[in-house]
Parts: structure tokens; C-alpha cells; sequence
């Protein structure tokens, strides 16, 4: 399974951010998206996502287009796409309101993935890999940092993504816990799901990634 992204433009009033530009991420890889604040990282991941609107390009996961020269696919399309993509944003939005356990099965439960008791199983399972199965009846409020981003991860596995994405999952972490995330993060792709992580953290991406990319390359 691959993420092509070919020939993307995207500007914001009348001022490129990203022109022409093309990308491959396939199974197993760890791309690390690295470069100078403002040079239009977080919204390649926002368009990749379907959080931002293309200007031009195609977009797609194998098949599954998300747009295709320039034209957005429909609403089933759009969905079977974004059913294989999965994001960890950078302050992990969580759902303030529901323990570690319902965030896991929100999403699945209302996909219809599974019964609740079959989904529940899979929340352990991964929850008990991320070392934080007695946080599953926590409220987000009472995490650690590394805690919720371990959560936030479990949360957008609970889909199996064929491509699963990080906006700087280390920024708010001390040493240790960016080095468990990283740990994690290669496990994830050890197991087939292609990892693309923004980062300014030049030694986490060359110790973790298999490819490094530059954002200054988007123009
Ligand atoms: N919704 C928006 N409206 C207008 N301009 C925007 C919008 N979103 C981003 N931009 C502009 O696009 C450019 C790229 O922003 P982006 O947030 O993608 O950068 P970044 O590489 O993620 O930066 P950082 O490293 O600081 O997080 C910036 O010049 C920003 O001002
Ligand atoms: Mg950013």
C-alpha cells in the first residue's frame, strides 16, 4: 500500500506554499518531513488528511483517490480514502470528556468496525503493547504528555491505517519518552503501516526515519 501525491500545488492569498510537488511513502517506511518553520509542513499533513483543500494535484492511496488532477473525488470516496490515513496531531486532541478506553473506541464503534466487545480487545491488546493498559479507565486530564501521545497513537491504530502520520510527536517530550515513541514508531512500521513524522528534531529523523525530506523542496 502506498500514499502517491503527484504534481500537488496549494498557495494561500495568491502565495505558493507548495507548486508541483511529488511524493511517494510505501509500506514500511519512516519519512521524516524536516525544514524551517513556515515552509508549509503542517499543511502538507493538513492536505494529505483532507483538512485542506488542493489547489491542483492528485492525492491518493493506491486506488483511492482523494483528488485527482485537481478534482476531489465524492463524499464515499473521499471516505474510503481517508479510511486508510491515519494522524496523531501535535497536542494529541484527545476527547476531553471520555476515559482512555471510549477515545479508543469512539471512532470504530461508529464505523461499525467491530462489536464493542471485539473492539475492546483490540484496545487492550493495544494499549498493553504501549505499556499503558492501567490508564484505561484514566481521563486525558490525568496523562503525562508521553501517556496522552501514547493514547493519541493507540486511538488512530484502533483503525489500522495504511499510512499514519505525526505532527512533531516529540516536542512536548523529555529524552526517554521520545525515545519510547520512536521505538513505538518503528514497531508500527515494522508491521506494515507506512509512517510520515514532521519534525524539527534533526536527531530523532535521522535516528528513526528510513528517508529524510525537506520541506524546502515543496516550492
Ligand atoms: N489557513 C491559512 N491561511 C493563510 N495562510 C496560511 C494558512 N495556513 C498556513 N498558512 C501559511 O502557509 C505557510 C506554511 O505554514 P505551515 O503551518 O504549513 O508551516 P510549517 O512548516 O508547519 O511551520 P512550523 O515549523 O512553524 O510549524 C505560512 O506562511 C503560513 O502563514
Ligand atoms: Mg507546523
Amino acid at each position: 500500500m502506498s500514499l502517491i501525491v503527484e504534481n500537488l500545488s496549494k498557495s494561500f492569498n495568491n502565495q505558493p506554499v507548495i507548486k508541483n510537488y511529488h511524493l511517494t511513502i510505501d509500506e514500511n517506511e519512516i519519512v521524516a518531513l524536516v525544514g524551517r518553520s513556515g515552509t508549509g509542513k503542517t499543511t502538507f499533513l493538513r492536505l494529505i488528511n483532507n483538512l485542506e483543500l488542493a489547489d491542483q494535484g492528485t492525492i491518493q492511496m493506491n486506488d483511492d483517490s482523494l483528488v485527482k488532477d485537481g478534482a476531489y473525488v465524492g463524499k464515499v470516496g473521499q471516505r474510503n480514502y481517508q479510511n486508510r490515513m491515519g494522524m496523531v496531531f501535535q497536542n494529541y486532541e484527545l476527547f476531553p470528556n471520555l476515559s482512555v478506553l471510549e477515545n479508543l473506541l469512539e471512532a470504530p464503534l461508529a464505523q461499525k468496525l467491530g462489536s464493542k466487545e471485539e473492539l475492546k480487545d483490540r484496545a487492550m491488546e493495544l494499549l498493553n503493547s504501549m505499556e499503558i493498559v492501567d490508564k484505561i479507565d484514566a481521563m486525558p486530564s490525568t496523562l503525562s504528555g508521553g501517556q496522552a501521545q501514547r493514547v493519541a497513537i493507540a486511538r488512530a491504530m484502533m483503525l489500522s491505517p495504511d499510512i499514519l502520520c505525526f505532527d512533531e510527536p516529540t516536542s512536548a517530550l523529555d529524552e526517554e519518552s521520545a525515545k519510547n515513541i520512536g521505538k513505538l514508531i518503528q514497531t508500527i512500521a515494522q508491521q506494515g503501516t507506512g509512517i510520515l513524522i514532521v519534525t524539527h528534531d534533526n536527531t530523532f529523523a535521522k535516528k528513526y526515519s528510513t528517508r529524510i525530506i525537506a520541506s524546502e523542496d515543496f516550492l
